[in-house]
């Protein structure tokens, strides 16, 4: 297999090269460590008879032929619906690897058709303003925010994160020996004012180093930052030279403004995209709305370690997604993946490859991703008009602009006080077969009874079974608060769902 490369922008002259951030690189990262795939594999000639690495003969590999069908980008253009795509054996395509290049070893990159591909997208949506980036293939952003963690932070070490924020990356920070510093947010992510202030107050064993942080749709708050607060944050990270791990799964998953949907749209079951629907919902008439430009698109230093991951728009066990950031950042990267995953499944990435590529096309994955968008819009709009209609009074939230989750304090009248409320609740909720997540795990503030949030996810679950859960949440609510229920919840019967051998069956609740 020819040597994989990251891929990197060649001609970008006019460009200024990132700022050397490699003081803020741990002790054993700053070093001119070597590939140790390369010291063993070499950078083979054809000339050469290479005997040098573990590497299996392909003539072994049982897999002849992949072949998979995919659906068209969009449900607008039916008339072509499915593709056939298909990876051989030995035989390269225009674009992507033949399967046995895929299903050889390969260095810590990924395989050059997926990161080619994944370099063309980054620069056109993002358009990085410094010269000499490049993307690097990853196993999805799990594994993602530990490698680019590691390479600021070691054991005894504190990073800045959000005051509520994704429970793997506290678990990565947890089993690295990291402390996290909680910067505060609000229905637009994290504060700068608190992140300058978490800066000037550090007590760390070294200086702050690097902020992680979910701009878009952020986990569990929902809160997506305005460009005028990417930009804030930006200059606080350049006042404090701090790296930049800008966590991204739901970029593309940005909605326009809250629209009251339909009572019909509440009706349907499946996931029908509003723009493609010329009758039914008011937020058809959304125009589409632009993406607020990344922390990565507004890089002039190359601080950003901007991390994407294929897990929310296409699927997430494929297990893939990609890194980018200057360079030199990335060959330390490549090193971390060589100690790790090396690079992707081949399988997966070449699935992706060639969709991407042959199949769909730039224009085909835009595509896709505008729908995606539809999709979660219709979801989030019905999803608000059910929390309007049956949890007024018993909650605050704000409207999420992206991603799938609605952040809810809950309002415990009377009983806001007693430190069992929200145990009690959980344990309500659960008897009457709704689950959402408490904050708790969210927190890297430590633990707080005091604490009355729950994150609903609106991706999952069919539309029409929003209104029995939420119906039955306010339940659970009026039964530790004491308030009195409201008549649109009397007035919904909320079926409870019964586990069966064969799924679930969904009864009345009066049966
Ligand atoms: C903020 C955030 N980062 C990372 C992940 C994990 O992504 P992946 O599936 O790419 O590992 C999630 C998944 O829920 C997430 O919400």
């Amino acid at each position: 297999m020819a040597p994989n490369a990251i891929a990197t922008n060649l001609s970008s002259d006019s460009l200024p090269m990132p700022k050397d951030l490699s003081s803020l690189f741990v002790p054993t990262m700053r070093g001119p460590i070597k590939s140790a795939f390369k010291s063993v594999m070499g950078n083979p000639t054809l000339a050469m008879i290479n005997m040098a690495g573990g590497v299996p003969h392909p003539n072994t590999f049982p897999i002849l032929q992949l072949q998979a069908t995919v659906k068209a980008p969009t449900s607008a253009s039916a008339a072509q619906s499915e593709s056939m795509l298909l990876l051989d054996k030995t035989r390269r395509s225009q674009t992507t690897e033949s399967l046995d290049e895929l299903l050889q070893y390969g260095d810590g990159c990924g395989a050059d058709s997926y990161c080619n591909f994944l370099y063309r997208h980054t620069q056109r949506v993002h358009n990085p303003q410094y010269a000499d980036w490049g993307v690097i293939a990853s196993c999805g952003n799990t594994d993602s925010i530990g490698k680019a963690v590691a390479l600021f932070c070691q054991p005894g070490d504190s990073i800045l994160v959000e005051r509520w924020t994704f429970p793997g990356t506290l678990s990565s920070l947890r089993a690295a020996g990291v402390a996290p510093v909680s910067v505060a947010l609000d229905s637009e992510g994290m504060i700068p004012e608190d992140l300058d202030r978490a800066c000037h107050e550090w007590s760390g064993n070294t200086p702050p180093r690097a902020v992680y942080l979910v701009p878009t749709g952020q986990n569990p708050t929902g809160a997506t930052m305005s460009l005028v607060r990417r930009k804030a944050i930006y200059a606080v990270a350049q006042k404090h030279n701090l790296a930049i791990i800008e966590d991204d799964p739901y970029y593309f998953l940005q909605l326009p403004e809250f629209v009251a949907t339909s009572a019909t749209a509440t009706a349907i079951g499946v996931d029908e995209p509003t723009t493609t629907t010329a009758s039914s919902s008011a937020s058809v008439r959304s125009r589409p709305q632009s993406l607020v430009p990344s922390l990565l698109s507004m890089d002039i230093d190359g601080r950003v370690i901007r991390l994407d991951s294929f897990s929310k728009i296409l699927a997430p066990n494929l297990r893939c997604g990609w890194i980018t950031a200057p360079r030199y950042i990335l060959d330390k990267i490549q090193i971390l993946n060589e100690t790790t995953t090396l690079q992707p499944s081949g399988v997966s990435q070449g699935l992706i490859s060639k969709m991407l590529n042959d199949v769909w096309g730039m224009d085909g994955w835009n595509a896709h991703l505008q729908e995606l968008r539809s999709v979660y819009t219709r979801r989030r709009n019905i999803f608000i008009q059910m929390v309007e209609k049956h949890l007024a009074g018993h909650v605050e939230y704000s409207v999420p602009m992206a991603g799938m989750f609605v952040w809810m304090r809950i309002n415990f009248g009377a009983a806001a006080a007693d430190k069992t409320a929200m145990p009690r609740l959980l344990d309500a909720m659960k008897k009457c077969g709704v689950m959402m997540a408490p904050g708790m795990p969210f927190s890297s503030n430590g633990p707080s009874p005091s604490d009355h949030y729950l994150r609903a996810a609106f991706a999952l679950v069919d539309v029409d079974m929003f209104e029995p859960a939420l119906v039955r949440l306010a339940q659970a609510i009026t039964g530790i608060s004491g308030r009195a229920p409201t008549a649109s919840n009397d007035a919904v019967k909320a079926p409870l769902i019964i586990p069966t051998s064969t799924g679930v069956a969904a009864v009345n609740s009066s049966s």
